[in-house]
């Protein structure tokens, strides 16, 4: 099988060196072009920055340019912060490139909604109802036809595919969704911030955006067709831990109806029949951040507690995999219909 020409923008970050890393083995792409900042306006060797790379790549990191990004490539994978990546989409789109944007440029199909959690304009919203939302798993087919993909946040990754079943079986009340999630370092980006720093961060822990995170508006959004039209309560609580990478969410909810621990274990079998990157633990056994560690896998484990009426889920993901480049690039390969798993396992 030919090869398509394959460019990262924001190729200095911690997802698009994961990206990289993915697509330098990837056996359906040619890595072409890596962009980054204007910082980067004297092109260095990537493995000048990435010495893991040395040896398996020699493109330059240069300067993102609009027009080298488009004519460099069939597909582009934008890996840039939030604002960035909706001033490329509409040159990148218009020369026939596929897009898939890991930012939240084009997560949210409302422009009003996109300014009240991103503090910014949406420059392109006649682009919005077109991007697919790209959990792989929940929207195979749009993706499959979809020129750009706004590739989900990590979170909203680790809570959509743990809720989505049980919602869509009706099991669980739409308006009682308590989510406790943990997220490693590499979560915030590869930049430097006190907050950041090793000895903030060691042998410490915290919650921040405790009920306004970004995710979510993403994850109401992409929940409420499951929840046949209900409202959504979402309580969201997300923490920093001292770990680089890994998402772990515990969430709890209230049951509709009676269930057992193996009723509620056949319905996400049977849900998650045809996807071979989510995993479900067996009976007390739950997720761990280490086994999820390097992999595009969601681990998902559940318990029913039968008196209180109530499922506790939790759900694994390495934020850096699933919650972004494993997950872009798996929806790469939905959009050029190759196998789901290529250049992931
Ligand atoms: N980290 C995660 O776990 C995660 C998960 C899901 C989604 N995401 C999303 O993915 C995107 C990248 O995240 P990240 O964690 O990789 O961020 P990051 O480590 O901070 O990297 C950002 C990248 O964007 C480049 N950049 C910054 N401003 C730019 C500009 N004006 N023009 C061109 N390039 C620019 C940076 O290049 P320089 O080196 O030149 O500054 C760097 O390559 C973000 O939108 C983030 O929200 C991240």
């Amino acid at each position: 099988m030919s090869t398509i020409r394959v460019a990262v923008a924001g190729a200095t970050g911690y997802a698009g060196e994961e990206l990289i890393r993915l697509l330098l083995v990837h056996p359906h792409v040619q890595l072409t072009h890596l962009a980054a900042s204007a910082k980067w306006e004297r092109p260095v060797a990537v493995s000048t920055v990435f010495p893991r790379f040395a040896r398996q790549c020699d493109l330059p990191l240069e300067s993102l340019d609009p027009q080298r990004l488009a004519a460099s490539c069939d597909a582009a994978f934008l890996a840039l912060p939030h604002g960035v990546a909706m001033t490329l989409v509409p040159a990148l789109l218009k020369a026939g490139k596929q897009v898939i944007d890991l930012s939240g440029d084009f997560r949210l199909k409302d422009a009003a909604l996109f300014t009240q959690w991103y503090g910014k304009p949406h420059t392109h919203p006649e682009l919005l109802g077109e991007a697919v939302y790209g959990i792989t798993e929940l929207s195979a087919q749009a993706i499959a036809k979809a020129r750009l993909v706004a590739n989900p946040g990590c979170y909203a990754t680790s809570v959509i595919l743990a809720c989505a079943p049980l919602l869509k079986a009706g099991l669980v009340e739409p308006d009682w969704i308590v989510i406790d999630a943990k997220s490693g370092l590499t979560g915030a980006g590869r930049k430097s911030e006190t907050q950041l720093l090793f000895a903030e961060m060691h042998e410490n822990l915290w919650a921040y955006k405790v009920n306004h995170h970004q995710h979510v508006p993403e994850i109401e959004q992409a929940l409420a067709p499951f929840a046949g039209g209900a409202p959504l309560g979402l309580c969201f609580v997300p923490h920093v831990v001292p770990l680089n990478r890994g998402i772990l969410s515990s969430i709890y909810l209230r049951l509709v109806k009676p269930a057992t621990w193996e009723q509620v274990d056949a319905l996400y079998r049977d849900f998650y029949r045809h996807a071979p990157f989510v995993r479900l633990r067996p009976k007390d056994q739950w997720p761990q951040l280490r086994d999820v560690e390097g992999t595009n896998y969601c681990d998902l484990a559940f318990a029913v507690d039968a008196a209180q009426r109530g499922l506790i889920l939790s759900s694994a993901i390495d934020n850096l995999l699933k919650g972004a480049a494993g997950q872009a690039v798996q929806n790469l390969n939905l959009m050029r219909g190759w196998p789901e798993t290529a250049g992931l396992l």
